[in-house]
């Protein structure tokens, strides 16, 4: 399945072409791959360079570690996650390495790191899907995760599965049209709620 973005301005191919997708194979995605997407999160920019972000992966290759994460999940996203090589949990320090005061910005950063793991995995022809649909609390028990940092979101990596052998719901919700608010609803000039014509 390919679900290009429908874009009034033209977009970098990565944008373009990155959706969430509910259909995986088992495949195992090769180490150099993996190591790619933990590089572009790494990569990312945040808040006076904190890089308030840490994340908990395991492939399928590693069962203990991935069942732990599957099992941190909504049964509703368990479902399809399962299929994925490899899974995650971006997890969030609270604390300013500089300041030791709360980073405001930490969470936003730990998005951006996301942001730019799903866009490389998109450039290497695989498959993703960001999750909140998790249990927080059984990730922080499973994993020990200090008090001060904070479980985000999961993600599923993998390639791409083949839509006909998956289960029916998973693949009308694949092929289901991609849709985004107009940038002149949320891009303002001048005053809050007047559009810019910037982007007409
Ligand atoms: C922080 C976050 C949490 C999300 N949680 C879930 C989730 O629990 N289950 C799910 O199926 N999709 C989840 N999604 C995927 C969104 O539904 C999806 O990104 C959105 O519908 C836009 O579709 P697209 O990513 O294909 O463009 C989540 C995405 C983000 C960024």
């Amino acid at each position: 399945m390919h679900k290009p973005a429908s874009t009034h301005f033209p977009l970098i191919e990565p944008i373009r072409n990155r959706w969430s997708s509910v259909i995986f194979d088992e495949k195992p995605i090769e180490a150099e791959k993996i190591g790619s997407l933990f590089e572009a999160a790494r990569w990312a920019a945040s808040s006076f360079n904190d890089q308030p972000w840490s994340y908990i992966v395991a492939t399928k290759a590693q069962p203990d570690v991935y069942n732990k994460l599957l099992s941190c999940l909504m049964e509703a996203n368990q479902v399809w996650a399962k299929k994925a090589d490899l899974l995650a949990v971006a997890v969030a320090n609270l604390t300013s390495t500089r300041t030791g005061k709360t980073n405001r910005h930490a969470q936003h950063d730990v998005g951006q790191a996301n942001a730019n793991l799903v866009l490389q995995a998109t450039a290497l022809g695989l498959a993703s899907h960001q999750m909140g649909g998790f249990s927080p609390d059984r990730a922080r028990e499973l994993f020990e995760i200090p008090a001060g940092y904070e479980p985000l979101t999961m993600l599923a990596i993998g390639y791409p599965g083949e839509t006909k052998s998956a289960a029916a719901d998973l693949q009308s919700r694949d092929s289901s049209t991609r849709s985004r608010r107009p940038l002149t609803d949320w891009v303002f000039t001048g005053t809050w709620g007047t559009s810019s014509s910037l982007v007409e």
